[in-house]
């Protein structure tokens, strides 16, 4: 390795002093649903030699909010999505327009970007909902150059529809979308790397997300299915199978709400849904080769040595874990403990970081490596390097949170009868009460992952001892095993309450209180982690806590659902939290959640959701 190499990375590693007279460059590839429980990364050999032998992985690294728009807006504000009200992927509580209403448009990452004097470019998804009929109204800021996927054709492998910069929709029926984006990727990067300035280039192909179909027929439905992979690599992983784990379809089903109540999934769907995991792998191997081409460019330009590298996905995914149907929308890790990968100078070369990051962190960590770090997000830049790893404040929480359905994605999946639209017929047959608010807590000697849902009901997984999440401690399955837990020598009741109280903090936190929770209910500043609140002398203090509960099922966030909003003080006092008022609510237009607001998506209506 170069001396100049090590240099440069300790000065821009180092933390807050930026003595790096060139601001780096940044490659960020962002797939769509990408998994990290079903070995995808396994699969994907030119990321292992480039990336993972070259770069850290970040082993705890987690999606907040487990859906394609609200987690992207997560991970291009730092904020949570309680704080951006951009809940879902469809109007009135997310896609496009919400963020756009949202005030997104004009105040995220890329417009920091260019602020801090870098050029800026995106080929790919950016949003849902960002569509052939509002591309234009207004277009997406931030960019120098960009060419987007647009709905309703985002998810056909065979058929996208782009605009480039802003020009009329282009229809590149035939060609392998995520063939197609890397494509333009390329172009981007030659193009950025002419001018004088750093840049930020994104790639977000769709691999490996489903494929969706919209008929041009306007009776028939729209049809999700198994992502399309190129001819090149239709005989690849004609053997895999999804890993046997004690997840998968179990025969003792636990959970709560809808989950609890999943039957046995049949042989039939077992085999449909192996041979749909094994064409998400073959559709990753389009991304492999282009990540891998990306930095050939770049190394063939002489830049690798000031260029970081982030390859990360929206969410999760799971297939047949906890009985489910391919899908996303969960608490689990197979859908909010995703992949993360980072390369460049001074980050440490085939390490495995076991620092707690998640996608509100991003933002931070990009802005600083610009030199212009962000103090109003809701994260904190991640540890990059191993120094700034032993050296950060031991963060050991990651706010999980949802609202709204749980769609199975393959073709055999039926969980309900909320239908969300019938021109969106793919999105039919969801279940309804997913609402819920979750805490991933990884600590020293602990692993828990705790929610409450719209439903009332709780869920304590001790990852410890059930890795895979399939005993329920504060359900009716495992009394033993919850009355035998112990963290810090403290048994269930104790550790509940103080899970409770943080949910009730994280769940409308803002900024520091989001970064540091514990200060909410401690200000003194002597307690800042589950273990050091779990002192005996502070059991009656969390057992008066408010509890986390709902009042209903909501599928947006509707605040005044959502129970109650402040923690008692250690000492005396209240903490409040911080509920955004939406722009929506500022006297923007309404939309109902009813089949107007989807209509565009279907051919015989043609309205657009702005008029
Ligand atoms: C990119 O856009 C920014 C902001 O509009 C502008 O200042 C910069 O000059 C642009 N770069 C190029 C190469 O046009
Ligand atoms: C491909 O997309 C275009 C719109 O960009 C559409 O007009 C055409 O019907 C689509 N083709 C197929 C086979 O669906
Ligand atoms: C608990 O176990 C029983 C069988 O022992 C099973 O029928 C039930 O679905 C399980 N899950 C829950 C959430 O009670
Ligand atoms: C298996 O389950 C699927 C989905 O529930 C159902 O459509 C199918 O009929 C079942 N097949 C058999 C053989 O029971
Ligand atoms: C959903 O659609 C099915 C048929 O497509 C219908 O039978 C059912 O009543 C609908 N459910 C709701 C809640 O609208
Ligand atoms: C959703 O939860 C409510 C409140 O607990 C319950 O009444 C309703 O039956 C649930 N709906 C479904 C589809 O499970
Ligand atoms: C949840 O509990 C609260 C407080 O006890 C109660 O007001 C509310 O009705 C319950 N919600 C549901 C969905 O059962
Ligand atoms: C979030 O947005 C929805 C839809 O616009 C709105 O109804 C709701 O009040 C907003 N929530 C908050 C807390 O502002």
């Amino acid at each position: 390795m170069k001396a100049g190499f090590l240099l440069a990375g300790a000065a821009v590693l180092a933390g807050r002093g930026f003595a790096a007279a060139k601001q780096p460059n940044i490659l960020f590839i962002l797939t769509d649903d990408m998994d990290s429980h079903m070995e995808a990364l396994a699969h994907m050999p030119l990321l292992q030699k480039h990336l993972v032998n070259e770069g850290t992985v970040f082993s705890r690294h987690y999606c907040t909010v487990a859906l394609c728009c609200p987690s992207r807006v997560n991970l291009l504000t730092g904020r949570a999505a309680h704080n951006t009200n951009v809940t879902d992927v469809w109007a009135p509580y997310g896609g496009y327009p919400k963020v756009v209403r949202e005030g997104i448009n004009d105040d995220y990452l890329p417009i920091w970007m260019q602020q801090a004097g870098y050029n800026t470019y995106y080929a790919g998804k950016i949003w849902n909902q960002h569509s052939v009929e509002n591309y234009n109204e207004p277009f997406v800021g931030g960019f120098n150059e960009s060419d987007f996927l647009l709905d309703p054709f985002t998810y056909e492998y065979w058929n996208a529809t782009m605009t480039r910069n802003g020009a009329p929709p282009v229809s590149y029926e035939g060609q392998y979308s995520p063939d197609l984006t890397a494509i333009k990727a390329y172009d981007f990067l030659r193009e950025a790397m002419m001018h004088e300035q750093p840049w930020f280039v994104v790639h977000a192909p769709i691999a490996p997300h489903g494929n969706v179909h919209f008929a041009a027929d306007e009776d028939d439905e729209a049809k999700q299915s198994a992502p399309k992979y190129a001819a090149r690599h239709a005989h690849l992983f004609k053997d895999y199978k999804i890993p046997r784990d004690e997840n998968f379809n179990p025969a003792v089903q636990d959970g709560v709400s809808w989950i609890a109540k999943l039957p046995l999934l049949n042989d039939t769907v077992i085999e449909y849904n192996d041979e749909f995991q094994r064409s998400r792998l073959r559709a990753l191997q389009s991304v492999d080769e282009s990540t891998a081409a990306l930095l050939q460019l770049i190394d063939d330009a002489g830049e690798l040595d000031n260029t970081y590298i982030f390859y990360t996905t929206d969410n999760g995914y799971h297939i047949s874990q906890h009985r489910m149907h391919p899908g996303k929308e969960c608490g689990f890790e197979t859908d909010v403990h995703i992949p993360m990968i980072v390369r460049g100078p001074g980050v440490a070369r085939g390490h495995v970081s076991q620092a707690v990051t998640s996608h509100t962190d991003i933002a931070s960590t990009i802005m600083e490596l610009a030199g212009r770090p962000l103090e109003n997000t809701d994260g904190s830049p991640m540890p990059l390097s191993i120094e700034a790893e032993v050296a950060a404040s031991k963060t050991e929480h990651v706010n999980i949170e949802y609202w709204g359905l749980a769609i199975p994605e393959g073709e055999l999946g039926r969980y309900g009868d909320a239908n969300m639209t019938d021109d969106y017929g793919a999105a039919a047959h969801a279940a309804e009460n997913n609402t819920y608010k979750g805490l991933r807590v990884i600590g020293d000697g602990y692993n828990l992952y705790y929610a409450v849902w719209c439903t009332n009901e709780t869920e304590l997984y001790d990852l410890v001892q059930d890795p895979f999440e399939v005993r329920n401690l504060l359900g009716t399955n495992h009394t033993d095993l919850a009355a035998s837990l112990r963290i810090a020598d403290r048994p269930i009741q104790p550790i509940v309450n103080r899970l409770n109280a943080l949910v009730v903090v994280l769940k409308t936190c803002a900024r520091d209180t989001c970064r540091e929770p514990w200060k909410a209910l401690h200000p003194q500043g002597d307690v800042a982690s589950l273990h050091q609140a779990l002192n005996a002398k502070f059991d009656d203090f969390y057992a008066t806590q408010p509890r986390v509960y709902f009042t209903k099922c909501e599928i947006g966030y509707l605040a005044d659902s959502e129970g109650p909003n402040y923690v008692n003080q250690f000492g005396g006092g209240i903490h409040e939290g911080h509920i955004s008022v939406s722009a929506t609510n500022k006297g923007g237009k309404q939309e109902g959640y009813n089949r107007k607001a989807l209509d565009y998506l279907g051919p015989q209506h043609r309205i657009s959701i702005w008029t």
